[in-house]
């Protein structure tokens, strides 16, 4: 029997997850189905279990609904536990859901799997303190690094994130990734080799305020957002002289790849949807 997956999230039309997973299943010979899901802003608990309730196997969610989704899982896996997010449902065999969180190593895949970064040693900056913010703590501390700055407009809110990656590397015995919080403007001249945007700032055209300097020579930067024009913040990163510039379209692609792998236990080569989704074939038929 073919088995059904869907995106949930409000809005969804845009959403590029079901072409992602089509593309997926293509390639792998995978028996599935993908659907995309209007959730109701009152009622997101009632759309999933309506979904599960006929036969659906696996949900991706998407905003607004994370953290409702983190509250509804009967089980969370460890990463998702310190996002305070879910983006991934999966139906256990006993029909509970078990909810992960697939975006951070998503980043972390397109970062260093696709475009090479070394992580290791090197000093990050991470702009923004919301829950995208959150769900990249872990996983960026996990590789390495040497230091990770966390600056927002609301500067409470950074030192709280700082807090609880300082509490994370001290639970996990990490002597490197010292992490601290901040205000944007503290950042003056502090060199950082990775600068990755993860405020919603740029969905209106609008940047967060970085002061001048604050990139390292060679240094690189990454938005989380994407679209079909480039970004305000890599607009900024292209301006500073950034030795590369990168959109968050690979993370999509790469967060999607490992839900895939959740739900199917199967990798799927991602640099084809990529390139698809880039240069706009994905979803198109082939050429004669
Ligand atoms: P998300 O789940 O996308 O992270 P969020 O929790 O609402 O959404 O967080 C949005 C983030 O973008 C916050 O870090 C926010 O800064 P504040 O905490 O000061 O509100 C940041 N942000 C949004 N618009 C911004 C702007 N114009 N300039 C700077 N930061 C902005």
């Amino acid at each position: 029997m073919t088995d059904r997956y869907a995106v949930i999230g409000n809005p969804i039309a845009h959403s590029k997850s079901p072409l992602i997973h089509a593309a997926f299943a293509r390639a792998t010979g995978q028996d599935l189905t993908y659907g995309r899901i209007l959730g109701d802003l009152a009622d997101f608990g009632g759309a999933v279990r309506r979904f599960l309730d006929s036969g659906g196997q696996g949900l991706n969610v998407t905003v607004p609904f994370k953290e409702q989704a983190w509250e509804l899982a009967d089980e969370l896996s460890p990463r998702a536990t310190i996002a305070g997010a879910v983006n991934t449902l999966t139906r256990l065999p006993d029909g509970r859901l078990r909810g992960d969180n697939t975006d951070g190593i998503g980043l972390v895949r397109d970062l260093g799997g696709n475009h090479g970064f070394v992580f290791p040693g090197r000093r990050l900056l991470l702009v923004g303190a919301g829950g995208a913010a959150k769900g990249l703590l872990e996983p960026l501390l996990e590789t390495g690094i040497a230091e990770l700055v966390i600056a927002n407009r609301t500067t409470g809110r950074a030192l709280a994130l700082a807090t609880l990656g300082e509490k994370l590397r001290a639970e996990q015995g990490w002597e490197w990734g010292k992490v601290r919080g901040g205000g944007l403007e503290e950042l003056e001249g502090d060199g950082f080799d990775l600068i990755i945007n993860a405020t919603s700032a740029g969905l209106d055209g609008a940047l967060p305020e970085l002061p001048e300097g604050c990139l390292a020579p060679g240094g690189w930067t990454y938005d989380l957002l994407y679209g079909d024009r480039v970004t305000a913040f890599c607009r900024w990163g292209q301006d500073q002289g950034a030795a590369r510039v990168l959109d968050g379209l690979g993370m999509l692609v790469e967060q999607a790849a490992e839900a895939f792998w959740l739900w199917r236990a199967v990798r799927p080569d991602t640099a084809p949807v990529i390139a698809g989704l880039r240069d706009g074939t994905l979803g198109l038929p082939a050429a004669p």
